[in-house]
């Protein structure tokens, strides 16, 4: 048996896997599994991104995949789980190969299935220059950033940021603003860039520049006297298309996160989330964490900054800013003023994505199952979770939430998951800062990402990166960037031994 499998969860795994065995894989995409930063028409000559770290993003052997697929597929029956495994409640599946993070919630009835394969298949193809004979995938750019969701949710997992060896792998994306005068939160578009770098175009049509990243080595040590470097990255943009940033352009790298168990996340009542708010620290505890309240009174939730209220929206977004496709959401292309060959280049549509593809992607990202944990009785891993208590990480990184009964989707009603977030705004210090304010955030505020499914991510995704741009290298370099409201936690962390520090790792790689 896997060492790190629970053994009721390894048995359902294995009989999943058994009364798999010859069926053929409903869940199969006929997808065009886009490697990373190949097939980007016009792109630019290889940026000197120089983050040093592991080789990330290892090409898929179909295969492999198709095996790990077939295995992996089967929705194992919840209750057959220890309920302590269940992260995501009754969706939840015992997946543990490379396809983990990609299976659909084990309680879909099979109808939902059905939307969700093609969601899948929405979500991995490779979309194309308009006008192409592909009707229904055509309307790629002007400019873009990649040409599928796939290319940068690599398996609906994490992105690396692009490195020497991949120096135009896609996933980390520039955020571009300008201050603006009167505070309603949104920042103002960077004149003629817009509100994002968009480093890939149509052939004819000029890309807006290139990310590049530089990074300082940053040494500590732990109070046992064990070493440790961080690496800081900063961000520049070579060869601007239309002029020099403006002074004060404010910018915010973002790296593109898993997938898994959002829609649980859009499950949770707003009031539960507005309950563990506590905006005017008034607990005492260093730790005040702020409900993203936007425009409309919508609580923002998604998004590294929480900008984004509902997971529809995130994705009509991702479509328009990061793909270049059009949708009821958003009808204009993504032409900033200025960019002529932009707006003059022929469209896939008005709009674009049709009503049913944005809903078969949004269905296929809200229920994506959270795969099950593991070696829950390991007596290192018990005692990592401990320490995450006794640190005060679970302030932020709340271990248990349970979902409304208000979702329009079934399955993820009334469910109690264990997500290790709150949803909520922090502000993580000046480390971590990006100096750009976005929605309700701060520019020195991040939304406490979930940590369920991060122990799956090397085998899934083959890189560690973590935080908001990817610039940990691993799990101890992310706590170790932890700032500002995080400060006191991340002190407890570098105070621990070199066997307290391997017992709460332990802990997260469980999950
Ligand atoms: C160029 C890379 C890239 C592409 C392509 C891309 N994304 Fe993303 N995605 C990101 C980044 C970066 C974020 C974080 C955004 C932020 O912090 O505002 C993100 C965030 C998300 C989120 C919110 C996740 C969360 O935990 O809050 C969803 C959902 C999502 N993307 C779906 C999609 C879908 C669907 C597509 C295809 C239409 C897509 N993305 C295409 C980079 C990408
Ligand atoms: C004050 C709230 C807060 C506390 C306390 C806190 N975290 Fe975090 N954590 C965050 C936020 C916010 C981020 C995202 C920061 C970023 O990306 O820049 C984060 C990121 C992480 C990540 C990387 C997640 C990812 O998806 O990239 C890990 C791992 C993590 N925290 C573990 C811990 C551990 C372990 C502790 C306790 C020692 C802890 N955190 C304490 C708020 C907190």
């Amino acid at each position: 048996m896997p060492p790190h499998l629970h053994p009721r969860a390894a048995a359902v795994l294995l009989l999943a896997a058994l009364s798999l065995a010859g069926q053929s894989c409903g869940g199969s995409p006929p997808a065009i599994r886009p490697s990373p930063g190949a097939a980007a028409p016009a792109a630019p000559a290889a940026p000197a991104g120089t983050l040093p770290g592991p080789p990330a993003g290892a090409p898929t052997d179909a295969r492999i995949a198709a095996a790990t697929r077939q295995a992996a597929t089967a929705a194992a029956p919840p209750t057959a789980m220890d309920p302590r495994a269940l992260l995501g409640g009754d969706t939840a599946v015992a997946a543990r190969g490379r396809d983990a993070f990609g299976l659909p919630a084990a309680n879909l009835p099979a109808a939902a299935r059905r939307d969700f394969t093609l969601g899948k298949s929405f979500f991995n193809v490779n979309w194309v220059t308009a006008p192409a004979s592909t009707a229904g995938r055509d309307g790629l750019g002007p400019t873009f950033n990649a040409q599928a969701c796939a290319s940068c949710h690599v398996k609906d997992g994490r992105a690396a940021p692009p490195d020497v060896d991949h120096p135009l792998r896609p996933g980390l994306l520039l955020r571009l603003s300008v201050p603006q005068a009167a505070g309603d939160g949104i920042p103002g578009p960077a004149v003629a860039y817009g509100r994002q770098l968009q480093d890939r175009a149509n052939l004819g049509i000029p890309t807006e520049g290139r990310l590049v990243i530089a990074a300082t080595e940053r040494p500590g040590h732990y109070a046992d006297g064990d070493d440790y470097t961080l690496l800081a990255p900063r961000y520049t943009v070579a060869d601007p298309a239309f002029g020099p940033f403006g002074t004060g352009t404010l910018t915010s790298p973002r790296i593109a996160p898993t997938l898994i168990g959002l829609g649980l996340l859009e499950a949770v009542d707003a009031a539960t989330l507005l309950t563990a708010a506590d905006p005017d620290d008034a607990d005492g505890d260093g730790i005040s964490g702020r409900a993203a309240t936007l425009e409309a009174g919508s609580l923002g939730r998604f998004g590294w900054k929480a900008t984004q209220p509902t997971v529809r929206e995130q994705v009509a977004l991702a479509f328009l800013e990061d793909i270049g496709i059009t949708s009821a959401l958003h009808g204009e292309q993504n032409c900033p003023p200025g960019q002529r060959a932009c707006a003059e280049a022929p469209e896939g549509g008005r709009p674009e994505l049709d009503a049913v593809k944005l809903d078969r992607v949004t269905f296929y990202c809200q229920t994506l199952a959270v795969p099950a944990r593991r070696s829950l009785d390991d007596p290192q891993t018990t005692r990592g979770e401990t320490r995450f208590a006794d640190l005060g990480c679970t302030t932020c990184h709340r271990p248990e939430l349970r979902t409304g009964s208000g979702h329009p989707i079934a399955a993820l009603r009334e469910q109690t998951i264990h997500p290790y977030t709150d949803l909520l705004l922090h502000d993580m210090g000046p480390d971590l800062a990006d100096g750009r304010p976005d929605g309700a955030a701060s520019g020195s505020e991040w939304r406490t990402p979930p940590l369920w499914g991060i122990g799956l991510q090397e085998t899934v995704n083959g890189h560690t990166r973590l935080l908001h741009d990817g610039r940990a290298r691993d799990m101890a370099e992310a706590i170790l960037w932890h700032g500002g409201e995080a400060e006191a936690a991340r002190e407890g962390f570098r105070q621990l031994d070199r066997t307290e520090r391997a017992a709460l790792l332990a802990f997260l790689e469980s999950l």
